[in-house]
């Protein structure tokens, strides 16, 4: 839809939004009427660089001409069916999937957050059955990030955080040890844990990435105690850090692993991988979703993984998250540059984050804020050198207009 279309003006647009929607984010203050590559556009044409990505889903660039293309060629055949008839796009892309990524088995969701509903519950009804009725406990990390609905909510070690406040009682069977703390996680392992469920990189906590030696001590208390190892891929997954997938940084493979985001360029879909034995806990009625696996949202994800993979944007966003992250440090205020790949975390030494954000937006150019002090960047992989020069001098400018 376009403004000239429907007739209307942009302050009539964020009228009508302030009016009628449950307003939860702070929105970048524009209408947008277009994307394409490594910008948004306005209803005036004014381009804005993108390094948010859509918070790390258009990782092969906004509105990729092949996933567009794959989207509106499947619309014209099968737009949604439940699912009762195979589909050929679900077919396709859980055999690219599993073969890419080494697992037996998928099972499809619409979002992030449910792909971790899966993931839990995939966990607990394995322990239960396999090991009894009270072996459900799962250990995650303290300002971790799972997702919103009940049981991911349980999941996201941040209970003091407006996320968990007001929501409770929360989902019994989890609890929180120190990310990157191999003791803490040690002293919440009692006989009825059946997981540990970590992101490598913590995202929403302010791009924290795991170290080697961390994740080597949990995987080997994972084996030493019949505990899966749950991996929450959903915004490290999809090339994002570097590799394919961020556990291949550290040489090992999760015993499920949750992905959603990039994985649909766009398109609504996340999903579980797994192994045969871990996949039997779901059976006929144990799960299931009416649009997971939407032969539309699959086509296009199919024609995503496709471009990341043929394009080895990978690669790019390990060469030129480098480039960036080099750039960074040469800034004014700032106390820390940290990431993996194109996933960046930029620290200030004050909190300025906010007003920093800002300018940034008034420069034409959009990113994310976490807390006061932390601004996360996180392009489209297509990003090139110019692209990160671009965004290095736009916040160069934003910081040095802050007063001190
Ligand atoms: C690591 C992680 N897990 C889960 C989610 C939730 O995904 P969604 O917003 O698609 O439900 C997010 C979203 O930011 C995330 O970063």
């Amino acid at each position: 839809m376009l403004l000239k279309d429907v007739g209307k003006t942009p302050d009539e647009i964020r009228a009508l939004v302030k009016k009628y929607m449950i307003e939860t984010y702070e929105r970048y203050d524009f209408i947008c009427e277009r994307v394409e590559g490594m910008y948004l556009y306005n209803e005036k044409g004014e381009g804005y660089l993108d390094f948010y990505g859509g918070i790390a889903v258009n990782n092969a660039g906004n509105r990729n001409p092949k996933v567009v293309a794959a989207a509106k060629e499947q619309l014209d055949h099968v737009m949604h069916t439940f699912n009762y008839p195979y589909t050929i796009p679900q077919a396709l892309l859980a055999e690219k999937v599993c073969t890419l990524l080494g697992y037996d088995k998928i099972f499809y969701q619409n979002s992030g957050t449910e792909s971790n509903e899966a993931m839990i519950k995939m966990a607990r009804k394995y322990g239960i059955e396999k090991y009894g009725p009270e072996h459900y406990h799962i250990i995650t990390a303290k300002n971790s990030f799972h997702g919103r609905t009940m049981g991911a909510l349980a999941a996201t070690g941040q209970p003091q955080s407006a996320c968990h406040i007001g929501f409770g009682p929360m989902l019994p069977g989890f609890t929180y040890a120190d990310f990157g703390n191999l003791d803490s996680f040690k002293s919440l392992v009692t006989k009825n844990t059946i997981a540990i469920m970590l992101e490598l990189v913590q995202g929403e906590g302010g791009v924290h990435p795991a170290t080697q030696e961390f994740v080597d001590g949990i995987r080997k208390l994972c084996a030493d105690n019949n505990m899966l190892f749950l991996v929450d891929e959903i915004q490290t997954g999809w090339c994002r850090t570097g590799k394919v997938m961020a556990h291949q940084h550290y040489g090992f493979k999760p015993d499920i692993m949750s992905m959603a985001k990039a994985l649909g360029g766009g398109m609504p879909i996340g999903a579980i991988v797994t192994s045969n034995e871990i996949a039997k806990a779901f059976n006929a009625g144990s799960h299931g979703t009416t649009y997971g696996g939407n032969p539309v949202a699959c086509a296009a994800a199919l024609a995503q993984i496709t471009e990341l993979i043929d394009r080895d944007l990978a690669g790019n966003a390990a060469k030129i998250g480098e480039y960036f992250m080099k750039k960074l440090r040469t800034l004014p205020r700032v106390k820390e540059v940290r990431g993996k790949g194109l996933l960046v975390g930029l620290e200030f030494t004050d909190p300025i984050g906010l007003d920093v954000k800002h300018g940034c937006v008034d420069r034409k150019m959009l990113v994310t804020l976490i807390g006061k002090n932390l601004i996360r960047m996180i392009p489209p992989l297509i990003a090139t050198e110019a692209d990160c020069d671009k965004a290095v001098e736009i916040l160069r400018a934003s910081i040095e207009a802050v007063k001190a």
